[in-house]
């Protein structure tokens, strides 16, 4: 059975689809047979990703399905070793179901109360109302700006709470988008500096991941 890593948010536009996209790659990247679940089956946004991948040649290649349900994903995922949830745009039934098959749950989230509350508000019902092991579930800060006090404002809001957040955080920036609309992942963006802090966050929840699963 395929392991299973499902990024999800009760938010759009948190940054699941960037992170789901960059630890695919970095699995693919270790030889893991990597296919996303695209659940946004009205944007699609992974799956357009993809062509633009395919188009550029891009390695290490992905495979992106689209379904309509998690449970039609996980039963068809046979054939790869790692399966990352690319959740919908807004939390549902289908991310309890996610989170429960996941080994591991990543949220990704900003830095303002905006962000940072439903994020917390999704984890404690995962745990709560679903059964999701705390240690399962992992924050990742994401689209952050570049003032150190906000960014250890939102780390100690975070650390407050039973859940762990991933070390490093992802700046907002256009090395980041113009790298996603090129069909590459955060940790594959060609700018040194950006792809190195994309990298710490995504090797933080590999770790995590394998410390799971060991
Ligand atoms: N660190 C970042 N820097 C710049 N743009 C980003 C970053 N993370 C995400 N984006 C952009 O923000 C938008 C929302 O991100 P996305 O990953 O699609 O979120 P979600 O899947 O949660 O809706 C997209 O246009 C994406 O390209
Ligand atoms: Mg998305």
């Amino acid at each position: 059975m395929a392991a299973i890593v499902a990024v999800v948010s009760q938010k759009g536009g948190a940054g699941k689809t960037s992170l789901a996209r960059a630890i695919a790659t970095a699995f693919a990247a270790a030889g893991w047979q990597t296919e996303i679940a695209d659940m946004d089956i009205d944007q699609g946004t992974a799956t357009a990703w993809q062509q633009r991948r395919l188009r550029a040649g891009t390695e290490p290649t992905i495979t992106v399905r689209q379904f309509g349900n998690p449970e039609q994903a996980i039963s068809k995922a046979g054939s790869c070793d790692m399966l990352i949830f690319d959740g919908a745009p807004k939390a549902s039934k289908a991310t309890a179901v996610m989170a429960k098959a996941a080994d591991l749950v990543i949220i990704p989230t900003g830095l303002a109360l905006d962000d940072l509350e439903p994020a917390v508000a999704l984890a404690n019902a995962l745990v709560d109302r679903d059964g999701v092991p705390v240690a399962r579930i992992v924050f990742a800060l994401n689209q952050t700006g570049t003032s150190a006090l906000e960014i250890e404002e939102a780390r100690s809001y975070l650390n407050k709470t039973r859940f762990d957040v991933l070390d490093g955080e992802i700046p907002k920036k256009p090395a980041f988008s113009r790298a996603q609309d090129a069909g590459l992942s955060l940790i594959e963006t060609p700018f040194k500096g950006p792809r190195e802090q994309a990298a710490q966050v995504i090797r933080a929840a590999v770790a995590r991941f394998e410390s799971l699963t060991a």
